[in-house]
């Protein structure tokens, strides 16, 4: 195997190792990166559901107090207002969920699904669990999901929250004595479930991968390239004259010039111990032909 080949496959396989290493490291890097601003997106979107629920808590409700207890309006409950809000979210972001669900709800909307269930039961048998993140495989791809527990707090939360009998009698009438009630205090009834799509980050951290491998091997054969043309400089073709050189003089032929080659390393060296290699030769030639 040539001096080339040889140190091309090394170099090869080297860049190969390194590149197989750095990809997996590079990926869970920007895995890990994405994840934060999906969290991030997370953060943001709750705020703005408790901003929503906050208002009409604060705002709306006194204010509809009075009209709610003749005719229920659903209006005045921060629940409907933020689920609410955020369907007209989803006209511009429609990949993007936001649900409070309940394992026994008063809007049947707000019903836990399937995998809703599971989170809920979850975060109920653990009271010490703040979230729990999922990521979903569903028909638009990935999504990322993070589940908040909605716990009862307030004693004020079971005024409609508790028995038929207790809650406004026009909620009643709204919504049916079945739903929604014996929920007790402290208790884990549900969960604010907020989901946004992967596909953007994931062809992101795709895009930057084939980015990083490209520019590396864009490097990467440029440096074997100059490394050949230097090898082939200082090292492969003078040595394959002196060779030359060698072989010649070996045959006995005297007339070949002296191998020259300029400068101080070693290839320049070896010349010079093999130039006076050669003229002891010469003169030890001669010394025999007399
Ligand atoms: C005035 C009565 C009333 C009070 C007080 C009230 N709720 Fe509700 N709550 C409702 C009604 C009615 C709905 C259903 C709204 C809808 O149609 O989406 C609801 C819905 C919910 C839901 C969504 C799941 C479901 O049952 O449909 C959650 C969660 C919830 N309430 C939590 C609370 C908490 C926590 C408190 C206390 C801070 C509270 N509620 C206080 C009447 C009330």
């Amino acid at each position: 195997m040539g001096l080339r080949l040889r140190f091309n496959l090394i170099l090869a396989t080297c860049y190969l190792l390194c590149l197989g290493l750095s990809v997996v490291l590079f990926y869970q890097i920007s895995r890990r990166e994405a994840m934060e601003q999906l969290q991030s997106q997370i953060d943001l979107l709750r705020a703005q559901a408790l901003s929503v629920r906050r208002y009409t808590s604060e705002e709306i409700q006194p204010l509809l107090a009075d009209q709610s207890s003749l005719q229920f309006l659903p209006q005045t409950i921060p629940s409907f207002s933020a689920q609410t809000a955020f369907r007209n979210f989803r006209d511009f972001y429609p990949q993007f969920f936001y649900k409070e669900a309940a394992l026994n709800p008063t809007n049947p909307a707000d019903l836990a699904k399937d995998w809703e269930r599971d989170i809920i039961n979850r975060l109920r048998a653990d009271p010490q669990l703040d979230k729990d993140v999922s990521i979903r495989t569903t028909d638009t791809g990935a999504h990322y999901t993070v589940t908040y527990p909605l716990v009862i707090k307030s004693a004020s939360c079971l005024e409609c929250h508790s028995t038929p009998e207790k809650a406004p009698p026009s909620m009643v009438a709204l919504y049916g004595p079945k739903n929604g009630f014996g929920w007790k205090l402290n208790e884990t009834i549900g969960a604010q479930i907020i989901s946004v799509p992967m596909s953007v980050a994931e062809s992101r951290i795709w895009r930057n991968l084939a980015l990083f491998v490209g520019a590396s091997a864009i490097v990467f054969l440029f440096l074997m390239a100059l490394l050949n043309v230097m090898l082939n400089r200082y090292v492969i073709s003078p040595v394959m004259r002196m060779a030359k050189t060698a072989e010649a003089v070996s045959m006995g032929d005297a007339s070949v010039p002296e191998f020259e080659y300029a400068g101080s390393d070693e290839i320049a060296s070896l010349s010079r111990s093999f130039n006076r290699m050669r003229r002891s030769l010469d003169s030890a030639m001669s010394m025999l032909d007399k």
